[in-house]
């Protein structure tokens, strides 16, 4: 590996070490082990067929790489194990033991064109007693299961139990090019009906993937990701977006969700395909993809052996607006070290780009640059937030993206080889965003008016 490369490994940021990632799959804490599975493409750039790959951890900071336990097998995955979910079923073994179930897509592709004829998709379940080893695949639901009006593009199983009872919801797209979300019920996790599904009022895009739900301090939330939602100068900048519906009826009681409800959880380049999960400790815990599907600027500079990462994980709670905040598990701050002050009028040279950069009690405008290379300011005037790369090289064809804000207070920007993840205001608001720099320290550049500002060395021992 060139220095250069070396440089972009993240340090606390899941990627792989060889080859692709895309979405976070089965999120769960078993038995104290958390489990982050993902979308992996270890020949890639060579072409391949997407499995899981999968790490393990006890304490969401070392993570142990288990290789890719889940490759297409059967004829219903045979051009991919697509994405899926995590199911910790206590007592659920034939032992009286706890059970892991893992759901996921089995794709299959055919001539023809991908939308109407070109593809099946299965959903599919294997099971584990130990988090490692999985059983035999199970076949859940066929096309046949599925209402007659969709097109083949039917997938993404998010399981979960509430009041004694399973539900999953899937992502679909109509065949008139509307996208919604299917619910499916079931008394043991494995013999599903089908339930109905939730649509916006008017259509929001052509599919809907990746559907999650988020259920914290008694409220529900549906979290999808449409596709086809045109560009505008505020909203949806992103070739796809990531975002929730608030479901003040409660998941179960809601056919019908009005788009314009729709929150972005992320306003950075790079963020799709978030899934949640409750650690054992009762947190909800989120995790995205820092990365977007069929995206036109590069996402590996050339000669780079792997591609893409996770966004870290980050614990989702309720404001008081009802709405969700973000903000990274509290064991990410242990990796903090040595601290250094940060100038509010000048900023600071770091040794190094692993960083944890706060600023609290921000007034008025702001102006924050990293390396000359990408910068975040603040118009207290136009309450706008604006991250965009001042490098055209570093670019690589991306440009600005602009967050609606009423106020800055504070910032917590987290910098992880090729990584930064920028928290608003405490989490009220988020930006990630893939960055490749080429200096050897990091520039920070900043003028402020701010309380305080300083930064950690991070990727220390935890
Ligand atoms: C989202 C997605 C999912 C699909 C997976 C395939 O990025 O398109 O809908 O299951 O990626 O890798």
């Amino acid at each position: 590996m060139s220095p250069t490369h070396e440089r972009w490994t993240p340090h606390f940021h899941l990627a792989p070490r060889q080859g692709w990632l895309n979405d976070p799959n089965g999120l769960c804490q078993f038995h104290g082990t958390y489990h982050v599975f993902y979308q992996s493409a270890p020949a890639w750039p060579a072409p391949g067929k997407k499995g899981w790959g999968h790490f393990a951890s006890r304490d969401l900071v070392r993570w142990e790489d288990l290789g890719e336990p889940l490759v297409p097998s059967i004829p219903e995955d045979a051009d991919g194990v697509y994405s899926g979910s995590a199911l910790v079923v206590t007592g659920g073994a034939q032992d009286g033991g706890d059970l892991l179930r893992l759901y996921y897509t089995g794709n299959v592709k055919y001539e023809g064109d991908h939308i109407h004829n070109g593809r099946d998709s299965n959903q599919v379940m294997v099971t584990s007693d130990d988090g490692v080893s999985l059983s035999e695949k199970k076949v859940l639901l066929r096309p046949k299961d599925y209402p007659s009006d969709l097109t083949r593009h039917v997938r993404d199983p998010k399981v979960w139990e509430q009041d004694g009872r399973y539900y999953m919801v899937l992502g679909a797209r109509r065949s008139d090019d509307v996208g919604d979300v299917l619910l499916y019920e079931s008394s043991d996790a494995v013999e599903w009906a089908y339930r109905g599904r939730i649509e916006s009022t008017h259509s929001f895009g052509y599919m809907w993937e990746c559907p999650n739900v988020i259920q914290v301090d008694g409220h529900d939330y549906l979290v999808v990701c449409p596709q086809g939602l045109p560009s505008e100068p505020t909203r949806w900048q992103n070739l796809y977006q990531a975002g929730y519906f608030p479901l003040p009826q409660g998941i179960l009681a809601t056919t019908q969700v009005d788009e314009t409800s729709f929150v972005e959880l992320d306003w950075g380049f790079d963020f799709y395909a978030p899934q949640v999960f409750e650690d054992e400790k009762g947190r909800c815990i989120l995790i995205g993809w820092m990365g977007m599907p069929d995206a036109d600027y590069t996402s590996a500079p050339d000669g780079l052996a792997w591609c893409h990462c996770l966004t870290v994980p980050r614990e989702v709670t309720v404001g008081e607006d009802g709405l969700l905040r973000q903000w990274p598990v509290t064991e990410i701050d242990g990796l903090r070290g040595f601290a250094q002050p940060v100038s509010p009028s000048a900023g600071a040279i770091l040794p190094h780009h692993y960083a944890d950069i706060e600023l609290l009690g921000i007034e008025g405008n702001l102006e924050m640059g990293f390396d000359g290379q990408l910068q975040l300011s603040f118009s207290a005037e136009d309450g706008l937030l604006r991250m965009a790369f001042t490098d055209e090289k570093a670019a690589s064809g991306r440009t600005e993206r602009v967050l609606p804000l009423a106020a800055l207070h504070e910032l917590r920007v987290l910098v992880d080889g090729s990584t930064v993840e920028v928290y608003v205001n405490h989490g009220e608001e988020v930006l990630s965003t893939r960055w490749f720099p080429t200096a050897d320290t990091l520039l920070v550049t900043l003028h402020a008016t701010c309380e305080s500002a300083r930064s950690w060395e991070m990727g220390g021992e935890p």
